[in-house]
């Protein structure tokens, strides 16, 4: 069988992990490919709110076998909280959760680095989660990282302590102020790496390609967005990960040509949280309502995510980035009772009408030219199937289909698992 994708497509908190779990029925296998505890993907069901970090979303589900693969970098600490979490309801995450040897590790200092890297930057920091990511991802590509296999070797111990003191005369380096006491981080990190040790280590690309073969379905879960790519996002307002597509192929070992479908999914307008350029952000009443109605608060961080209007040139273009095949979109209620909505179809790039994302796109280069349309009245959380769906509602998603030429297979209508409305 083939393995089918789910990635993001704006700058994250797309409602990933709300649909991963909506799926899962559908897979016998769900894996992670990139990315780390940035990451906070929240799932509704049971009126119980679960909020994930690293595990894939597909952990609630009895038959599922959850794979964190190469691309993914962990945090035992975190990593270890988040499974305690799960302990409560019951899952069996040590025969069902299984993680790759590749994945790198996140270490106390990497965390402290993001800190420091964050705090010298000033007002133009990245607006980082600061969980680690930026510096555990360049000492992967630096080839200096520690990976989960690594815990095997005799040797482990050596290659922390070495890299630890390396990263401690980093710190200094950066010449801001940032308390620790690595001695308490390195005695909660070595406690979390027993637990860790407990799960099953394997070599998920090797598991992967066999699952294939055997015909067992996959479902590779994205984090973060599309606009977030290392390469492809709104660089150096992004995450130190390949999110798009690509990334699947790199992050499980898994070849081009055995991807299948790529779900694209997109909130009905625009969120982001961290700095950045956003050129539909809204400063105004509208922005603070879609705030408020759609409780958009940071799951990870807490902070208030920027909103704004729907995209649709950057939309167009992660479409393309990631070659998407069907399309999702997610939070539609929030959006009832509005005066009107608009939808961005092309910016004015330095006095020119341009239809595509330029290499700059902050706001003194871009101005957003926007369509505008009827909002719907009806409150759409208690509607269950697309017959339901109010015109207005309806006018909007077959323009969105026109213009990014892909059918629109989902609309969520609410948190929960079940307020998910096929079409
Ligand atoms: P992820 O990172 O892509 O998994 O998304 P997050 O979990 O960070 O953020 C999405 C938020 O929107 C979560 O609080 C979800 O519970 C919530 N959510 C998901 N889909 C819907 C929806 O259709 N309507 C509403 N109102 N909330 C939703
Ligand atoms: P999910 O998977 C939203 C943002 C951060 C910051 C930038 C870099 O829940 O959609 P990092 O910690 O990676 O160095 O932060 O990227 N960011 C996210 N924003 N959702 C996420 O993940 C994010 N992961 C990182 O806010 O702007
Ligand atoms: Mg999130």
């Amino acid at each position: 069988m083939a393995v089918d994708l789910l990635l993001g497509l704006q700058w994250g908190d797309e409602g990933k992990g709300k649909i991963v779990d909506v799926l899962t029925k559908n897979y016998n296998i769900i894996a992670r490919f990139q990315g780390g505890p940035n990451a906070g993907h929240t799932l509704e069901f049971d009126g119980i709110k679960h909020v994930l970090r690293t595990i894939p979303s597909g952990i609630f589900h009895e038959k599922s076998i959850n794979v964190i693969g190469n691309g993914v970098v962990i945090d035992p600490v975190v990593f270890v909280k988040e499974l305690e979490g799960l302990d409560k309801y019951h899952i069996d995450y040590v025969s069902k959760l299984i993680i790759s040897r590749k994945a790198h590790l996140i270490l106390p200092t990497h965390r402290l680095l993001d800190a420091a890297s964050e705090a010298s930057k000033g007002k133009a920091k990245i607006g980082s989660t600061l969980k680690g990511i930026g510096p555990t991802y360049m000492d992967k590509t630096g080839r200096n990282g520690i990976r989960v296999g690594d815990l095997e070797l005799e040797t482990f111990k050596q290659k922390y302590k070495s890299l630890a003191k390396k990263h401690v005369a980093m710190i200094d380096f950066y010449d801001v102020d940032i308390q620790y006491d690595l001695d308490e981080m390195e005695v909660e990190f070595f406690e979390s790496l027993e637990k860790l040790k407990k799960l099953t280590f394997i070599d998920s690309e090797e598991y992967l390609n066999q699952a294939i073969k055997s015909e067992k379905t996959i479902l590779a879960e994205g984090a973060q967005g599309s606009l977030l790519d290392i390469d492809f996002g709104t660089y150096p307002f992004v995450t130190s990960s390949n999110t798009t597509a690509a990334g699947a192929c790199t992050g499980l070992g898994v070849a081009p040509g055995k991807i299948k479908e790529v779900y694209g999914i997109f909130k009905a307008y625009t969120t982001r949280v961290g700095s950045g350029p956003f050129p539909t952000e809204l400063f105004d009443d509208v922005g603070a309502k879609m705030a408020k109605v759609g409780h958009e608060f940071g799951a990870v961080t807490g902070r208030a995510r920027r909103c704004g209007w729907l995209d649709l040139v950057a939309l167009k273009y992660t479409c393309e980035v990631n070659g998407v095949t069907q399309l999702m979109m997610m939070k539609s209620d929030v959006l009832s009772g509005f005066d009107h909505l608009k939808v961005c179809t092309s910016y004015n790039y330095k006095g020119e009408v341009i239809k595509h994302l330029p290499y700059n796109i902050e706001a003194e280069n871009v101005t957003p030219i926007y369509t505008n349309f009827k909002c719907w009245k009806e409150d759409l959380t208690k509607m269950t199937e697309a017959s339901q769906l109010p015109k207005e509602l309806n006018d909007y998603i077959d323009f969105l289909e026109k213009e990014l030429e892909l059918p629109i297979k989902i609309v969520s209508v609410g948190p929960d698992r079940k307020q998910t409305i096929p079409r």
